[in-house]
């Protein structure tokens, strides 16, 4: 039987190509992709491989490691899962190594950024994704969203129903009520309110910009 830690994903002889094998897929579950300019995408790969051989495993190039491994598992590359809300809001990683699915040319968004905090407007859909009455779950972060469409506008409030936490998004629209799919209650979707007492779901606030739908969240 190996002694290997069985933690660890890749171990020395690790290639690019292995990296990326791994971690695209990965991130692409998470609405991430590699950055568009395959040469900085090739830098940063490189500075994670010198790091492997160092360390044995893949750290962020653009972090500090503490010497902690507990600590230093939220900084082992692909590290999305841990800073969604952050990554969200930057529409990259810290790195720049991967990007939002969204955006078109990463180049734009290489290198470290840090931490942002306040409102950002994360992009959730384009316009003629939805028709008048549709529902779409969306994710930002941990929050899960019902985003619908009434009457052409957009609305965003939280996905899980006061009752018993029917998901939403996949329930049915009436002008601007959304029913949960589970038992029926309804909740206006301009305020999150239901006929039932303190059961008010939060909503968020929706921008519409050049054709595209942003839901602004607090990071
Ligand atoms: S910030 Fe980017 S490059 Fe750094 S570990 Fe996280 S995902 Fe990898
Ligand atoms: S879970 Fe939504 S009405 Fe029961």
């Amino acid at each position: 039987m190996s002694d290997a830690p069985v933690r660890r994903r890749f171990f020395a002889g690790t290639t690019e190509d292995d990296l990326k094998e791994f971690m695209v897929p990965f991130v692409a579950r998470l609405g991430y992709r590699l950055n568009t300019d395959s040469g900085f995408v090739d830098a940063v790969l490189s500075s994670e491989l010198e790091i492997l051989a160092e360390t044995g495993d893949v750290y962020c190039p653009c972090r500090i490691r503490t010497g902690d491994p507990k600590a230093d598992v939220a900084i082992i590359c692909p590290c999305i899962p841990f800073h969604l809300d952050e990554f969200a809001a930057l529409r990259k990683c810290w790195c720049g190594l991967f990007i939002r699915t969204d955006v078109e040319d990463g180049s734009s968004l290489e290198g470290v950024i840090e931490e942002t905090s306040g409102p950002v407007d994360v992009r959730v859909a384009a316009v003629g994704d939805l028709v008048d009455g549709q529902a779409r779950h969306v994710k930002i972060g941990k929050r899960d969203i019902a985003l619908v469409r009434a009457a052409g506008e957009f609305f965003a409030l939280s996905d899980l129903c006061r009752h018993a936490f029917g998901p939403l998004s996949q329930g049915f629209m009436e002008g601007y009520h959304l029913a949960c799919p589970w038992h029926g209650w309804r909740y206006d979707v301009r305020d999150g309110s239901t006929d039932h007492p303190d059961s008010v779901v939060r909503t968020y606030p929706v921008v519409v910009r050049d054709g595209e739908v942003f839901i602004t969240v607090e990071v």
